[in-house]
């Protein structure tokens, strides 16, 4: 993600997030964070996707994940969260996040590729939702058992 990149990520964050969704002074204090990683998937040069991923010892956190309402359904999620798993491989022992307990296409997204919920944080969202902690453990030599790598740009 470039900083010319923000005006695509803050529209796709919107129209996903509703409340939740990040400012703009959130996503740009993303970029002055030694720890955070930002990522966007792009069709044919077009933003359709982004990822905020904070790596904090042997931990990476997705912070934010979003993809383009009209392209739900069509894989593009499971491509850059596998992506983002190829590329923290080696660097971090899990992957954790939280999700809206409502969340089912996110939950089914994240348990299709080895994510486990571990507990769940009551009234953890400003609505009173409760969310679900998920992880993803990876093998002892930075491995997964998601083999699947595809490029992040899924353009020409
Ligand atoms: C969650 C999100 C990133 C998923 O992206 P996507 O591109 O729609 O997901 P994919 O098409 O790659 O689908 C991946 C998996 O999600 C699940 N899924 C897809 N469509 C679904 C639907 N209509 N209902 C339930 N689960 C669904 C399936 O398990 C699918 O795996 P499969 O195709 O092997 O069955 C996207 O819907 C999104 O941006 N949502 C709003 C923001 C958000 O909730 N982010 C996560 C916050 S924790």
């Amino acid at each position: 993600m470039q900083p010319s990149d923000l005006e695509e990520v803050l529209r796709i964050s919107e129209e996903c997030f509703n409340s939740d969704a990040w400012s703009r002074q959130a996503f740009e204090k993303e970029f002055n964070l030694d720890y955070s990683y930002r990522f966007v998937l792009e069709e044919d040069g077009e933003v359709i996707g982004y990822a905020v991923v904070w790596q904090i010892y042997d931990e990476a956190t997705i912070m934010s994940i979003a993809i383009k309402k009209d392209r739900w359904g069509k894989g593009y999620g499971k491509r850059l969260m596998k992506f983002l798993i190829e590329y923290f491989k080696g660097k971090v022992s899990r992957f954790v996040l939280d999700v809206r307990r409502s969340n089912i296409r996110a939950i089914r997204l994240y348990q299709s590729i080895g994510f486990k919920i571990i507990s769940e944080r009551r009234g953890y969202y400003s609505d009173g939702e409760d969310a679900f902690q998920m992880t993803l453990e990876l093998e002892e030599n930075g491995g997964d058992k998601g083999k699947a790598f595809e490029a992040v740009n899924t353009g020409g």
